[in-house]
């Protein structure tokens, strides 16, 4: 299976890197077929630290304000041992091993493209991160929804960044983690909104609530937690981010995690629910499920496969052989990837096929 959801990971990261191209071809369907997980909510409701705890790195510009200015699709591979690296899709063949290098190239990249100023855009950034300590996923970061547009903003950008989030989130194969602050009424809560908008069942709605730690004293976050409140079909995860105090003290992210552990575990109000809390668990469960979506998927995902590879030789035939070009070899290297999904989807069949060892 890891396998698999590696190779997955990889066809949707040649997908996106034909963007262009890929207008033209079976390739966006592809893409469209594929899971990934994207983050959604309110500006400053902890999105990009939610998304730094499932993986388990300081990585991510954080802070108060709208500091997410572009999506930023992140592929997490798993390596068996050596030393964690990360790799931008614009700046092929660097390898990064200070990730807080990671971190000023994903704002120095968000000003290449918006300036510097509280503008969006809509083109992502891809980021790949290599190490022994994740799960394979494919995650969005996005921009957070917004109420009103503040100094220098267009008064489309409300709505812009709504059609932006949306525009990934719809997509049937998107995961979304919903992700809603508890020191903020859940009635008011935009991820809540917007997603229940593209997903009316909860069916790929994880609602995940940040800043426990930050509710009025009193006051508990137990009923929503035990799904009492609004009810999804999977169970509400609780997490406890860093603080910006934290952010400002370099606060690190094993540290993190024990606060985060003691927090639930020696909570009279969560104690119960503490094997079923924090941003440890929610990314294994994650993982889970992205298997088995994907081993739900995989029979579709074949013919589609199937379908682009006539189609890519198709395309190189057009373009005459050798291909020298760089669209050839981006061709050619979709086609390498298709052929090994071809591979081992044929021998997950022999696997689940009765006579089979699994
Ligand atoms: P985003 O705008 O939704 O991506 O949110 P960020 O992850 O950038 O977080 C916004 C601010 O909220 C930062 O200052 C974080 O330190 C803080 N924050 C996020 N989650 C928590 C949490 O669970 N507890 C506390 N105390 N602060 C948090
Ligand atoms: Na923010
Ligand atoms: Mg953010």
């Amino acid at each position: 299976m890891e396998n698999l959801i590696s190779l997955v990971n990889r066809i949707q990261r040649a997908c996106t890197a034909l963007g262009d191209y890929g207008e033209e071809s079976a390739l966006p369907t592809l893409w469209d077929s594929l899971p990934s997980i994207a983050v959604v909510g309110g500006q400053s409701s902890g999105k990009s630290s939610v998304l730094e705890s499932v993986v388990g790195k300081d990585f991510l510009p954080r802070g108060s304000g709208i500091v997410t200015r572009r999506p930023l699709v992140l592929q997490l591979h798993r390596i068996e041992e050596g030393r964690e690296y990360a790799e931008f899709l614009h700046l092929p063949r660097k390898k990064f091993t200070d990730f807080a290098l990671v971190r000023k190239e994903i704002q120095d990249e968000t000003d290449r493209e918006t300036g510097r100023s509280k503008q969006i855009s809509s083109v992502p950034i891809h980021l790949s991160i290599y190490s022994p300590n994740v799960v394979n996923l494919t995650l969005v970061d996005l921009p957070g929804l917004t109420k009103v547009a503040v100094d220098g903003q267009s008064e489309s950008i409300v709505a812009d960044i709504e059609n932006m989030v949306r525009s990934y989130i719809e997509k049937p194969n998107c995961i979304i983690l919903a992700i809603s602050p508890a020191n903020q009424d859940l009635a008011t809560s935009d991820a809540i909104k917007i997603s229940r908008e593209v997903d009316p069942k909860g069916e790929r709605t994880f609602g995940v609530l940040t800043k426990i730690d930050l509710m009025d004293k009193g006051t508990d976050a137990v009923d929503i937690l035990e799904g009492k409140t609004y009810r999804l079909q999977f169970p509400w995860f609780g997490v406890v981010n860093r603080s910006q105090a934290d952010i400002n003290k370099n606060v690190d992210m094993i540290a993190a995690r024990r606060r985060e552990r003691e927090y639930f575990s020696s909570s009279p109000d969560y104690k119960h629910l503490a094997h079923r809390m924090g941003s440890e668990y929610l990314g294994k469960m994650l993982s889970k499920h992205l298997e088995s979506v994907i081993k739900s998927r995989i029979p579709g995902i074949q013919s589609l496969v199937s379908k682009t590879i006539a189609e890519l030789e198709a395309e190189l035939s057009r373009l005459g052989k050798p291909v020298a070009t760089d669209t050839g070899g981006k061709l050619y290297m979709i086609m390498e990837i298709c052929r090994g999904f071809d591979q081992i989807y044929k021998e997950h069949l022999d696997g689940v096929r009765p006579g089979g060892d699994k």
